[in-house]
């Protein structure tokens, strides 16, 4: 049994930025954590635009019946625009005092973490992040939630996509997720044996990618490329158009799009979203604040908000040279 040492009495919870499978396994975890320890729990709906507004309702143990499974956030979601604004914060500070909320949980991403540190800091108020997010580009956890529900997602979306361009002998560019990271284009690349993947921390050099195309092994039947959406050549239509008159064969670009962010977390998130959920519930009790939570080699992790959102620098070299080789 852990000590309340904060006498934390009343934690808000809400999700934040792009929804991911897990966040829902998170509330679950969240709930189940605190009403264990006494501490009531207030789910905040829409995010941030919920903290403005008061979208408050209380959630009791049956409130996260049977969600463990449930891709989505049935806390909703927003990108809210009025809370990086003075006004807003003010505004939801009001909110959470009137409410006697005395520490939050946020799930989000890196637009989340930034607003959360900056309002925790100014207001004092504690708060602890859970990373949610399919791009896994946070620092401090060596994944972040729904990451690995969006990379099967994808792999098995190019396995169909693989079936078809064999049967046709085409090339297809499939662009994935990814504004500015390309951790899930590099590990779905891989995963789904693909012959290139273009992400945005890399220059995209579409003569040697020509080249390399040119020079692959006779009677290959199908060639995938995993494009990020953010990568440097600015997308999967857009390589595409470069390179579509340089070969006889035909060339087709298919954009997974949003079906990455939904779907029934996998085991891995499910557990991943536990663990998170039960940590940063122990973590506010402990007096931590303005920190994230993540695992890093199995092992729980806090890491400052202002850290945390430093977007992964550089990508392992070695991964895209071994992609080069395997796709001989
Ligand atoms: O942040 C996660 C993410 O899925 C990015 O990979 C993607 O670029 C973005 O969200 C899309 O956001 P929206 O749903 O607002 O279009």
């Amino acid at each position: 049994m852990k000590e309340n040492k904060a006498n934390i009495k009343k934690i808000g919870v809400f999700t934040s930025g792009g929804d991911s499978p897990g966040m829902n396994a998170a509330i679950r975890a969240i709930v189940r954590t605190s009403i264990y320890y006494g501490i009531d729990v207030i789910g905040i709906k829409h995010g941030y635009d919920g903290l403005i507004d008061g979208e408050f309702e209380f959630m009791g143990a049956k409130s996260v019946s049977n969600i463990i499974q449930r891709g989505g956030t049935i806390l909703k979601t927003a990108r809210s625009k009025r809370f990086i604004t003075p006004e807003g914060m003010e505004r939801a500070y009001k909110q959470l005092s009137a409410e006697g909320i005395d520490g939050l949980i946020a799930i989000g991403g890196n637009g989340t973490f930034k607003g959360a540190d900056e309002f925790g800091t100014k207001y004092n108020v504690p708060i602890i992040g859970i990373a949610g997010t399919i791009d896994n580009d946070l620092f401090g956890t060596d994944d972040t939630l729904g990451y690995d529900t969006a990379l099967n997602t994808v792999i098995d979306a190019v396995d169909k996509i693989r079936d078809t361009a064999e049967s046709h002998d085409r090339l297809f560019i499939v662009e994935v997720m990814g504004r500015d990271a390309g951790l899930i284009a590099l590990r779905s690349g891989i995963g789904a044996g693909a012959e290139a993947i273009l992400i945005p921390e890399t220059k995209t050099d579409l003569n040697h990618l020509i080249e390399r195309l040119k020079k692959s092994r006779k009677g290959k039947s199908s060639k995938i490329i995993i494009c990020a959406e953010g990568d440097e050549a600015g997308g999967a239509f857009k390589v595409g158009e470069a390179i579509k008159k340089e070969f006889d064969f035909d060339i087709r670009v298919t954009i997974l799009g949003h079906i990455q962010r939904g779907g029934s977390p996998s085991c891995y998130d499910r557990v991943l979203a536990s663990r998170l959920g039960f940590a940063s519930v122990e973590a506010l009790m402990g007096g931590e604040r303005g920190q994230m939570v993540g695992i890093i080699n199995k092992e729980i992790v806090l890491t400052p908000f202002s850290k945390a959102v430093k977007h992964i620098e550089g990508l392992n070299p070695n991964l895209l040279r071994m992609v080069e080789i395997l796709s001989l």
